[in-house]
């Protein structure tokens, strides 16, 4: 099946062209190349044998938009990655967030419906689980209450998804809350390539392991946890990108409205990643001890029950594969794609 995949350049998408591809479908990339590089999907090329279509267009343009449906007109489902993730940004530039990440969802749902495309899978995250639920998260725990313009973009989608689906039975929408996205493909050929200063840990692990940061500063060791660190459920991302190939074939068995986490199941505190990543890899990784960032929570771990029973899908790599597979690809591409 055709499967348009917008934000297919960007470090998810590439990774689940991929898996499409093994699956037997056919992607077709839609990305502005805002926070990408189309070297991604000539690797992903590399790697499959077959070139993936790319438009280089912005989802929020509905005229861009008719012009793909019209040129592909046996699209049969949307992956819909397209959007700004970087936390801390979105805070500093809400209307950015916003704009961008409403107005693709909004601009892209009239355009599939007008074709007759009515089957879309909504990249959500963790972030829109309120603050004070116990752990493990499930699909039903509670929502709201995010702190951040970049959670609330991801809540505020979710609700206008499940609306679409609530006012035409035609449509099927799968929202898929990722927890920590980590890794890269074993191959070492694609992998995370942040801009500027990484936020996330994994990357900062492996930039520092490299010798690109001094030193990674662990953000509060005085949490109740375990060892005083954060924990999350990091989750590798060619597990993910298969996530997304199960939820494609729920897309076509069902209609309405259903969320999946996608996560392991198992919390890792920001020091056992450190240590993982050190053992994996027999490299050091100097870190310091810092104050908290705000924002943050303890623990934040899914219960990816629901996954396994609805989806048949559950998560096969490890702590030590995640480690291996990042190290692997920051040690090949020091500069990401842009050697
Ligand atoms: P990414 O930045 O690597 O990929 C997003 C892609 O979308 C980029 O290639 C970017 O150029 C493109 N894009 C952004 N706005 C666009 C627009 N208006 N039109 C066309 N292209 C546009 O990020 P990622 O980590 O691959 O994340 C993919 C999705 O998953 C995002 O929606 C993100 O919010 C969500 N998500 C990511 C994480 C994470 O930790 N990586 C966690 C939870 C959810
Ligand atoms: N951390 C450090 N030092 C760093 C970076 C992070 O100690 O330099 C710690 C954080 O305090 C936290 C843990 O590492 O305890 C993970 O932090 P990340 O920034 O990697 O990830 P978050 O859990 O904060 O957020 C990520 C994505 C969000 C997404 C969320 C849930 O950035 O977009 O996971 O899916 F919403």
């Amino acid at each position: 099946m055709k499967v348009l995949v917008t934000g297919g350049a960007g470090y998810i998408g590439s990774h689940t062209c991929v898996a499409l591809i093994e699956a037997g479908h056919q992607p077709i990339a839609l990305d502005n190349l805002c926070n990408s590089n189309p070297e991604s999907l000539r690797r992903v090329a590399v790697i499959t044998g077959c070139e993936v279509p790319f438009i280089q267009g912005d989802v929020c343009d509905e005229a861009v938009l008719e012009q793909v449906f019209a040129a592909h007109s046996d699209i049969g489902c949307v992956i819909h990655f397209a959007g700004l993730k970087a936390v801390g940004e979105s805070v500093a530039k809400p209307l950015d967030y916003y704009r961008n990440n409403l107005l693709s969802t909004m601009s892209l749902v009239r355009v599939m419906g007008r074709h007759g495309v009515k089957k879309i899978i909504f990249s959500s995250s963790a972030t829109v689980y309120a603050a004070d639920n116990e752990m493990p998260l499930r699909e039903d725990s509670k929502t709201g209450s995010c702190t951040n313009p970049y959670g609330w973009s991801k809540y505020m989608c979710e609700q206008i998804l499940r609306d679409v689906a609530k006012a035409d039975s035609a449509w099927s929408v799968v929202l898929l809350r990722y927890f920590n996205p980590v890794g890269a493909h074993p191959s070492g050929l694609m992998g995370e390539h942040p801009n500027g200063i990484p936020s996330n840990l994994m990357p900062f692990i492996s930039q520092t392991a490299v010798g690109k940061r001094e030193k990674l500063s662990i953000f509060g060791n005085d949490y109740d946890t375990p060892d005083g660190t954060g924990v999350r459920d990091y989750i590798h991302v060619v597990d993910l990108a298969r996530g997304h190939v199960a939820a494609v074939d729920h897309l076509l068995r069902h209609s309405g409205e259903a969320v999946f986490n996608l996560g392991t199941g198992r919390g890792c505190s920001v020091l056992e990643l450190v240590h993982a990543f050190e053992e994996a890899n027999g490299v050091t990784v100097p870190y310091t001890i810092a104050p908290r960032r705000s924002g943050d929570l303890a623990t934040c771990y899914a219960d990816p029950t629901k996954s396994h029973t609805e989806l048949g899908w559950q998560a096969q790599y490890d702590r030590v594969d995640m480690c291996r597979d990042t190290w692997n690809w920051q040690r090949k591409n020091p500069n990401g794609y842009d050697e």
